[in-house]
């Protein structure tokens, strides 16, 4: 077989889909910094964790969402099982954690509920900068209890807590009330009656929004329809007196623990089910650009699309590829948490046996242990140490077993001692420690 056909034969390597990654042991300290002070905000402002299903009926979503966001109408990944039901990977949380407060009857426990997840989330979207089809969402809900603002400036206050622990300083936060079902229909109205005078110039999805949801006019992307957004009719000024109120009420308990916002009256959101308060999170400066890191909003009537009681509710959801692009174009680098560790090594079959049993009164006292065990050459084992930039080795040679000790070298200055098994957890502890 020549050259040629030998290359011929190889099958092609494969490679993670478009918009889809791997996370790899050197981003671990990201995920772990985000996750970990995700946690412990849930912890301390009392929120409870949930995870739902990664697949859900898609007509949750459609119902939800709305049939005609982007999300449900462009991006979502949805498949036809063998017994003819229609599923979809979740694009978001927010209707999954509702259909789940629901189906556990979770509104005959202590109002409000306070729920935490994080997990993966898909979206068929085109990838780019921040835009990816596989993703994973941060969020925290607050489902029941009562309609009051306070909860509304406590879920953002957590999230720039949050933002606030990961150093992503001065984040900007956009505000608006998108209204209820008693202001919003004039509101419609009026947003279409403006929107007519440019049917001709907007794109095919305006036009078509237009008689259906012209509040996603609002929300378009496309260049040709933003001059039209500007003149737009101002939905805080057709606020009716109780959505008025709330908004009110929630900026100023924003200004009470000194969250700064910026309302604006353009912000409408993506998704149907809100109604009053809508907000996101954005990274200042050049990394504005990566798309926001947070957002979401009041979703009272979310529960009764599905087939609930009315039931107050809302929450917020982050991007954490997001968080650790902005995090990394910003120069932020959180520590390294691995532990610091130890090299084992052996020299001989009968080392290598007892090694392997060393290793585990090692870990079982604490340490965290790394060797090539596998290898039979000291020096080709003590070549891995050195790849993994570890200080400090014992070594276990056939001596060492009769003499119940180990060798303990000090890789970078190539000193070393021989130490007697029983006391070697207490030296290896010593050493670390210095
Ligand atoms: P969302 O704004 O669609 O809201 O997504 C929340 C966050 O997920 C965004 O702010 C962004 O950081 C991240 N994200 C969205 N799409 C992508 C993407 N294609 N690639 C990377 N990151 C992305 C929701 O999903 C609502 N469920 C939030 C919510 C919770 N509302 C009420 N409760």
């Amino acid at each position: 077989m020549d050259q040629k056909e030998k290359t011929k034969e190889k099958p092609e390597a494969f490679r993670a889909q478009k918009g889809m990654h791997d996370m790899l042991p050197a981003d671990e300290p990201y995920w772990e910094k985000i996750e970990t002070a995700a946690r412990s905000l849930a912890r301390a402002y009392n929120f409870g964790s949930i995870e739902t299903p990664i697949m859900e009926d898609a007509a949750l979503y459609n119902k939800t969402s709305g049939e005609e966001s982007d999300v449900v109408e462009k991006e979502m990944y949805t498949l036809r099982t063998k017994g003819g039901d229609v599923l979809a990977l979740r694009p978001e949380y927010t209707p999954g954690i509702c259909r789940a407060y629901i189906e556990h009857g979770m509104s005959r426990l202590a109002q409000p509920q306070r729920l935490f997840y994080v997990g993966p989330v898909f979206r068929h979207d085109r990838p780019q900068l921040g835009r990816y089809r596989q993703f994973t969402q941060i969020g925290y809900e607050i489902l029941g209890g009562q309609n009051d603002a306070i909860y509304d400036a406590e879920i953002i206050t957590i999230i720039a807590n949050l933002l606030a622990e990961l150093k992503i300083k001065n984040p900007i936060l956009k505000i608006n009330s998108i209204g209820d079902r008693v202001c919003r229909p004039n509101y419609k109205r009026q947003l279409q009656n403006y929107y007519r005078n440019y049917e001709k110039e907007l794109c095919e999805d305006c036009v078509r929004r237009l008689k259906t949801n012209p509040l996603k006019l609002l929300d378009c992307k496309q260049p040709q329809c933003q001059p039209f957004k500007e003149k737009a009719p101002n939905f805080l000024d057709k606020l009716c007196s109780v959505c008025k109120a709330h908004f009110r009420a929630t900026l100023e308990y924003l200004e009470e623990v000194g969250i700064s916002y910026e309302v604006d009256p353009r912000l409408v959101r993506g998704l149907d089910y809100y109604n009053r308060t809508v907000f996101e999170f954005f990274a200042d400066g050049k990394e504005e650009e990566i798309g926001a890191l947070g957002g979401g909003g009041r979703y009272d009537y979310l529960m009764e699309m599905i087939g609930g009681h009315a039931t107050p509710a809302l929450g917020g959801a982050l991007g954490v590829e997001r968080i650790i692009a902005v995090m990394q174009a910003k120069g932020i680098v959180p520590p390294a948490r691995s532990p610091k560790k130890v090299f084992l090594a052996h020299a001989g079959a009968l080392a290598k046996k007892n090694a392997f049993s060393l290793r585990e009164e090692l870990r079982k006292s604490g340490i965290c242990v790394t060797e090539a065990l596998a290898r039979e050459s000291l020096g080709a084992q003590l070549k891995v140490a050195d790849k993994e930039g570890i200080g400090l080795a014992l070594i276990l040679g056939q001596k060492e077993i009769y003499e119940h000790s180990v060798i303990l070298r000090d890789l970078g200055a190539g000193t070393q001692e021989s130490v007697l098994v029983a006391k070697v957890v207490d030296e290896i502890k010593k050493r670390l420690k210095a």
